[in-house]
């Protein structure tokens, strides 16, 4: 059966460990596996660093690569979700690396190309799953030595519409963290009934969230998926829900800060805290190679290592 990354409920047991570790080896040096195939990278949505990641990642690994711009293609002269991939499949890449506004997408993609043997990783669908971030996210961490029981991990802005956030607590959770947290205005929360943040401590006030925390994740207002939401302006959301260079300061001395970028400086983080030494975004940017990387050792490897050849 050809093994998907949907979300991260789709990787078996062991498989998060696996990733991490092996995106590690990679970050200190080891060398990539020699690959056959190609992929193929459908993004319906803007992306820098998921997309040119999983493009490096597939390069470094000897595959070829080829960028699907929807912009471009015939799904704007009517051609459905469904057709296009159909379409992409029957050409035989070894995967499509696709994200998507639609939630599930990359679910039902699974369904369409069902015994072509390609295999779906998914980039990003709505505000569901955002796996390889939560991976990514995670590794980042695990470099630094991260003890995953002792962690206390916040997360912090647009909990609602996040599929960082939703990838990120499931992951975070099967690593062994108890103690996880969120915080954000009332209006960006996720309703109570999400089981995706089942377990997640709610905190409607930010400084005691952020009391003792060893992580803190910094998400972006996703306001390409607001309709009807009135939000304070920018200067305002910073000061009553921005992680500010004062907040910041009366973080513990080893607190880490992410963000899964793109920032926006100003809004949910201070510039000076985004570039600052607690700061670990370029690290998670770097790192996103090698756990992309990891993954399609582990989803195209099994039967294209040419590592002798
Ligand atoms: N973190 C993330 O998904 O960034 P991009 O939208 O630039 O890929």
């Amino acid at each position: 059966m050809t093994q998907h990354l949907t979300d991260i409920a789709s990787l078996p047991e062991g498989a998060a460990e696996a990733l991490i570790r092996r995106a590690i080896e990679l970050a200190d040096g080891a060398s990539p596996r020699r690959l056959r195939g190609e992929v193929a990278h459908l993004f319906w949505e803007p992306s820098t660093r998921t997309r040119v990641s999983f493009e490096l990642a597939a390069l470094r690994l000897g595959l070829g690569s080829v960028q699907v711009d929807p912009s471009r293609s015939s799904s704007t002269k009517g051609e459905t979700l469904e057709d296009t991939v159909r379409t992409l499949a029957a050409m035989a890449p070894a995967a499509l690396v696709v994200r998507h506004a639609d939630a599930g997408a990359p679910d039902r993609i699974v369904e369409w190309t069902a015994g072509t043997g390609v295999v779906v990783v998914n980039a990003g669908d709505g505000a569901r799953a955002h796996p390889t971030q939560a991976l990514l996210d995670a590794a980042t961490l695990a470099h630094e030595g991260i003890d995953w029981p002792s962690a206390r991990i916040v997360l912090l802005g647009d909990l609602r519409h996040s599929r960082v956030a939703r990838s990120a607590f499931a992951l975070y959770r099967r690593l062994g963290v108890v103690d996880l947290r969120m915080a954000g205005p009332r209006a960006l929360m996720p309703e109570s009934d999400d089981a995706a943040f089942d377990g997640v401590r709610r905190y409607d006030d930010l400084d005691a969230a952020l009391a003792d925390a060893s992580v803190v994740g910094c998400l972006r207002i996703q306001r390409e998926r607001i309709r009807e939401l009135a939000l304070p302006d920018d200067a305002t959301y910073h000061a009553a829900w921005g992680l500010t260079a004062a907040r910041a300061e009366r973080l513990p001395a080893d607190a880490r800060v992410l963000h899964p970028g793109p920032i926006n400086r100003g809004i949910e983080i201070d510039p000076a805290v985004a570039d600052g030494p607690r700061s670990r975004v370029l690290r998670q940017v770097a790192m996103g190679v090698h756990l992309r990387t990891a993954v399609f050792e582990w989803l195209l490897g099994a039967e294209t290592d040419t590592r002798s050849a």
